[in-house]
């Protein structure tokens, strides 16, 4: 490069170094280059800055004459920088890009490794067959305070359900409140009711728990709990709703069910509903038998509930039903025992699942 320095002069000597220095950047080939003669020009002991620092000595004449052309010439050389940061930027993205590129058009291994819950796929029929009666998706926590899952629901301060034996509680908080894991889906009805103006149908997947294992009991299970709120809704419209729900889900004619009187606190009156099945041979089978699996609680919310969520039962009224998810499941997919579907059993979920490509058979008959 020239030698250009403070002590030497030469009036060529700057256009010489601004033809330098252009070609230069001109010919970097990368950032990591363009830098290095920013520095080596710019930098703290870069040349320009140099001939810049060389002003102060000047005499005011020469000062006047050299100053255009020292600052021109660094103007000239940050401009063709600057230019030039701007190709090898956008050379570098393109780069990128093209580096980073994916084929989406490649076939994707067909060994399956994983595969949808029978418990998930069932939540997924549920919520396709509901959604075509116009019910929402509504969600709370799994877990929730006394009020939401036993008081506003109209449990009596003793009730059962609230023992230790039902209920998994938690330790209690600085105020002495024990929280506990949700024991139904039913406290999303109260949350619902509290939090949006009737008329309300919803309905509230999720998980639930309750202090008990056996063939047909899991610590922690799956309900579907549906709530509709409006003015003129009766028993008939759900036991209709529930019917209809049934004969969609199960794709069949061969599901007998039947509706039983039951209590709830929570509902007046309240049923339940089984679905006829045979249990005999370590298998499940509906369409025969002679046993009875319970798959649904329902009933007309109880106007207490009403009134604890600040609706008024002389205006409101409603129905409520809570499914067990998991035991819809055992008796579609033939799963003798509730237990198996959460043991995490590789070569039972290989049997079970199912590829979340499968379409949603309510949805697309044949
Ligand atoms: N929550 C009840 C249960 O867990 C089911 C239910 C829901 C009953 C809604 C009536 C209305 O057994």
């Amino acid at each position: 490069m020239s030698d250009v320095s403070p002590d030497n002069l030469d009036p060529n000597a700057l256009p010489q170094l601004g033809a330098e220095l252009s070609a230069a950047v001109a010919a970097a080939a990368d950032l990591n280059a363009l830098e290095a003669i920013r520095i080596a020009a710019l930098g703290k002991s870069g040349s320009i800055s140099a001939l810049l620092k060389s002003l102060g000595a000047m005499s005011p004449d020469e000062r006047r004459e050299r100053g255009p052309q020292i600052n021109g010439l660094r103007d000239q050389v940050q401009a063709a920088i600057a230019e030039r940061r701007a190709v090898l930027e956008a050379e570098a993205l393109d780069a990128q890009l093209a580096n980073e590129r994916l084929d989406l058009s490649l076939p994707a291994p067909t060994r399956r490794r994983g595969g949808l819950h029978p418990t998930l796929r069932v939540m997924d029929e549920m919520i396709a067959i509901f959604a075509e009666m116009g019910f929402a998706v509504a969600e709370g926590p799994d877990i929730e305070d006394d009020f939401h899952n036993f008081t506003a629901l109209n449990f009596p301060p003793k009730h059962p359900a609230r023992e230790m034996h039902d209920t998994f509680f938690f330790a209690p908080d600085e105020n002495g409140e024990r929280k506990v894991l949700r024991t139904h889906t039913s406290p999303v009805q109260v949350r619902t009711m509290m939090s949006q103006a009737p008329p309300i149908r919803i309905i509230a997947p999720g998980r639930t728990y309750r202090c008990d294992s056996d063939q047909t009991h899991t610590p922690m299970f799956h309900q579907m709990e549906g709530l509709v709120i409006d003015r003129t809704v009766n028993m008939g419209h759900l036991k209709w709703t529930l019917d209809t729900f049934m004969s969609r889900f199960f794709e069949t004619e061969g599901v007998t069910t039947r509706f039983r009187p039951h209590h709830f606190p929570f509902t007046e009156p309240s049923a339940e509903m089984d679905v006829r099945c045979d249990r005999s041979g370590g298998e499940i089978k509906i369409g025969q038998g002679e046993d009875w699996l319970e798959v649904v609680g329902c009933g007309m919310v109880h106007p207490n509930v009403l009134r604890n969520c600040g609706l008024d039962p002389e205006e409101w009224q409603g129905f409520a039903f809570g499914f067990g998810v998991d035991r819809l499941g055992m008796l579609k997919y033939g799963a003798p025992d509730l237990r198996d579907m959460f043991a995490s059993d590789v070569r039972w979920l290989k049997h079970y699942g199912f590829s979340p490509f499968t379409p949603l058979s309510p949805l697309n008959p044949g």
